[in-house]
């Protein structure tokens, strides 16, 4: 079973809406998808609550009262067979249980609004992920998804700067859309509404469920996970923003806003 955490401190930075997107772009391909939502707003299980009886299955986890320090995600749809499990998290997470997030996790998406605030937030996030989600010697399980993105502006420019410094990917760019808004009311994924209504959105999600299937389940591969550098061609060539993966790493994430704003 694949895991996927999908974090952000910052409150409507895009979670839901990315957990929901991707889980309904795999079950789609017929994989069995469960979400299990952290958040005790439930709104991702409120979107599942919406979603027409014809949509392929997906399974809602309520999981905002029970106890994360003790109880491992995956134990939580035993015996249903999930291939791709999604934990969509609250905005209230106290930096010392990003790790009980982080542990299980074969792969860490972080959606970002692209603002000059949320690029601050952000890098406070991944440093505190660094530190203490336990991904600093496996940063390659860490990414970056930009919500909510308008391209060519200077905010987008800065947060791709920003990231390319410390050299993580923006994996996918979600554009800013009322795609996304009609949605979360009908309880169906962007990936699964009329092609001719989301044609502008759908590389974006083909791009990014096809790196999510590309993610290898074995143990090692999980303990030893490489980002493949061939994955940001392709991104790139889906018109995605692909990864900046050269540079080094910057010990300090606080002071590149600043840096950025200083050029
Ligand atoms: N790409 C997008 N285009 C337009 N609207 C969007 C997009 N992504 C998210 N939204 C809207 O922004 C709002 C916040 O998004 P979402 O609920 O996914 O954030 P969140 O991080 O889960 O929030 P919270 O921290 O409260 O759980 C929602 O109203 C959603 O419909
Ligand atoms: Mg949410």
């Amino acid at each position: 079973m694949i895991r996927i955490a999908i974090v952000n401190t910052k409150g409507g930075s895009g979670k839901t809406t990315l957990t929901v997107s991707l889980a309904s772009w795999l079950a789609a391909r017929g994989k069995r998808v469960a979400i299990v939502d952290y958040d005790p707003q439930g709104s991702s299980l409120a979107w599942l609550g919406r979603r027409p009886a014809t949509a392929p299955k997906i399974i809602g986890v309520k999981a905002h009262d029970i106890d994360f320090r003790i109880n491992r995600s995956y134990r939580l749809v035993d015996g249903q067979e999930v291939s791709y499990l999604l934990m969509d998290t609250p905005a209230a997470i106290a930096r010392q249980n990003l790790i009980y997030f982080c542990r299980d996790a074969h792969r860490v998406l972080v959606p970002v609004l692209p603002s000059a605030i949320d690029t601050h937030a952000c890098a406070r996030l991944i440093q505190n992920l660094l530190l203490n989600g336990g991904l600093r010697h496996d940063q390659a399980r860490l990414a970056v998804v930009a919500s909510r993105a308008r391209h060519n502006t200077l905010a987008y420019t800065a947060l791709q700067r920003f990231l390319a410094t410390m050299n993580l990917p923006i994996i996918a760019t979600v554009r800013d859309s009322q795609n996304y808004v009609k949605s979360a009311e009908l309880g169906l994924g962007v990936p699964e509404m009329p092609v001719r209504q989301v044609e502008k959105d759908l590389a974006t999600w083909n791009s990014l469920g096809e790196w999510i299937e590309a993610v290898p389940t074995d143990v090692q591969a999980f303990q030893e996970s490489k980002r493949p550098t061939s994955v940001a061609g392709t991104f790139r060539s889906a018109g995605v923003v692909g990864a900046a993966n050269q540079g080094s790493f910057v010990k300090d994430p606080l002071s590149v806003p600043a840096m950025l704003r200083a050029k």
